[in-house]
Formats: structure tokens, C-alpha cells, sequence
């Protein structure tokens, strides 16, 4: 199998890397569909790409922003929530008009319709075309957690005790996380391209696992070797003693 695998030497190449692919894919296609992921490894990505954005006069005036996932129960005022993180980190720098961006709204009433609208909002915009991805410390990407069914589109899940406990870090003060919502595999493996990147010798372990592993549902992340047009990027270490690839 080839596997699009790319080990930078350190965080900040890594993430100079990872911002190229995602402005040249506006450049390419300036009414391009972005699904972002939050969390700590694509702060400095999404720093570049905002700072690239504004000095460089890249209109992103026609992208849409799909909501990759959301924590259930936490309102997008709490600076922890996705919808807060990509705000701050994208939304607000590069200026991205609200009816471009179409995130899960965990405070509705019927979560189940809210998925359908998300599932329904990608299909009327003609699909993803470019997918930036973490990986989790169990494997998991978005919220698709370990067990979880390939076939899947948007959904409710209960999340695993590690992404509960490991999400932590994300909010000020303790907070009570049990469920999330994301989008699912199907619609990750429908993507156009997938960026998906992991960095700090935490994850080596688990993207051993991703890349060497078997490609199955327990390490959900390992689907990216499935994808036509995935590539993964990893600094030194992350990339731990991988043996394929380097
Ligand atoms: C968050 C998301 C998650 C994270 C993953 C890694 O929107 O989709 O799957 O990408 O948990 O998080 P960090 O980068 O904080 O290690």
C-alpha cells in the first residue's frame, strides 16, 4: 500500500507544512468546503494560515466551513467548545461570514435532526474537499471512537472515558463530558482529501497503531491508509520509531 507519510523535524515545519495545503486548496478552488478539526496540534497550523491569509489577500470570502464535531452540553460561549476554538482561530482572523459556516448546534432540542441537517448541508454543497484531522490518544478522529461503525454519517456518541478525561485540557475548569457529536467515517472516507496530523512523542504509540496496525474500527484513524487521497503528517516525535515510510 502506498501511504502518503511526511516526518518533519519539528512542530513548527510541520505546521508551515500543513497551512500551505490548506490555503493552496482555497487558491485552487476559492469556493472550497474546509472540515477543521480543534484541539492543540493545529493551533499553529491555523496561525499560519490566518496570518498567510491576510498578508497574502487569499479570499476566503467564498469557503464554507463544515463543524467537524462538538462536545454535547458545552454552549459555544464556553472557550473550550470547537465552535469557540475555530472561531478565535479561524473564523474571526480570516473573516468568514456566519451563513459559511455550518456547525452542530449541541444547546438544539433534537440532536438527531441536527445531524441530519449537517449530513444534509455537505451533500447540498457538493462535499468536502479538504479535511484537516488529529488523531486522539485512542485512535479516534473527530469523535468516531474506538468500535465505531464505518458506515456511519453524523451521529451522537457516547465518548470513550480517555477522550473525556484527555479533553480536559481544553476548558478552564472541570467540565462534565460524556457525549459528542460528530461526523462519521463515511463521510470522513467521502472527503476529497484529508490532512491528518499528529505531533509529540504522546502519540507515538498511537499512530504506531494508525499506520502499522491493522486497518479496523478499534483505532479508527487507521482508515486514513484507505483513502485515495489522505496523507499524513507527523514531526520526529510522533513519528517514534515507525519502520514504514522514513
Ligand atoms: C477535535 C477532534 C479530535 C482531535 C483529537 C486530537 O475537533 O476532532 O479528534 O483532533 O482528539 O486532539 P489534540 O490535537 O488536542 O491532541
Amino acid at each position: 500500500m502506498t501511504m502518503n507519510l511526511f516526518v518533519y523535524k519539528t512542530y513548527e515545519e510541520l505546521s508551515r507544512h500543513a497551512a500551505d495545503q490548506v490555503i493552496q486548496s482555497v487558491v485552487d478552488k476559492p469556493e472550497a468546503v474546509l472540515c477543521m478539526a480543534t484541539g492543540s496540534t493545529p493551533i499553529l497550523t491555523y496561525s499560519y494560515v490566518s496570518a498567510f491569509a491576510k498578508q497574502n489577500r487569499v479570499d476566503f470570502s467564498r469557503v464554507h466551513f463544515i463543524s467537524l464535531d462538538e462536545w454535547v452540553g458545552v454552549p459555544r460561549t464556553n472557550a473550550g467548545s470547537c465552535y469557540a476554538f475555530l472561531h478565535a482561530s479561524l473564523f474571526a482572523p480570516l473573516v468568514i461570514r456566519n451563513d459559511h459556516i455550518h456547525f452542530f448546534n449541541t444547546e438544539a432540542d433534537d440532536l438527531v435532526f441536527e445531524c441530519k441537517r449537517i449530513d444534509a448541508k455537505i451533500i447540498e454543497l457538493g462535499g468536502i474537499d479538504f479535511m484537516l484531522l488529529g488523531v486522539g490518544m485512542n485512535g479516534h478522529i473527530g469523535f468516531n471512537e474506538p468500535g465505531v461503525s464505518r458506515k456511519l454519517n453524523a451521529h451522537v456518541i457516547e465518548l470513550d472515558e480517555v477522550t473525556c478525561t484527555v479533553g480536559q485540557k481544553y476548558f478552564s475548569e472541570e467540565t462534565k463530558l460524556k457525549n459528542g457529536i460528530t461526523l462519521g467515517l463515511a463521510q470522513i472516507m467521502k472527503s476529497r482529501k484529508i490532512l491528518l496530523l499528529a505531533t509529540g512523542s504522546d502519540k507515538q504509540d498511537i499512530i504506531r497503531k494508525t499506520l502499522e496496525g491493522k486497518i479496523s474500527n478499534d483505532v479508527p484513524a487507521s482508515f486514513i491508509r484507505k483513502h485515495p487521497n489522505g496523507y499524513v503528517l507527523l514531526d520526529l516525535s510522533a513519528a517514534g520509531e515507525l519502520t514504514i515510510g522514513l
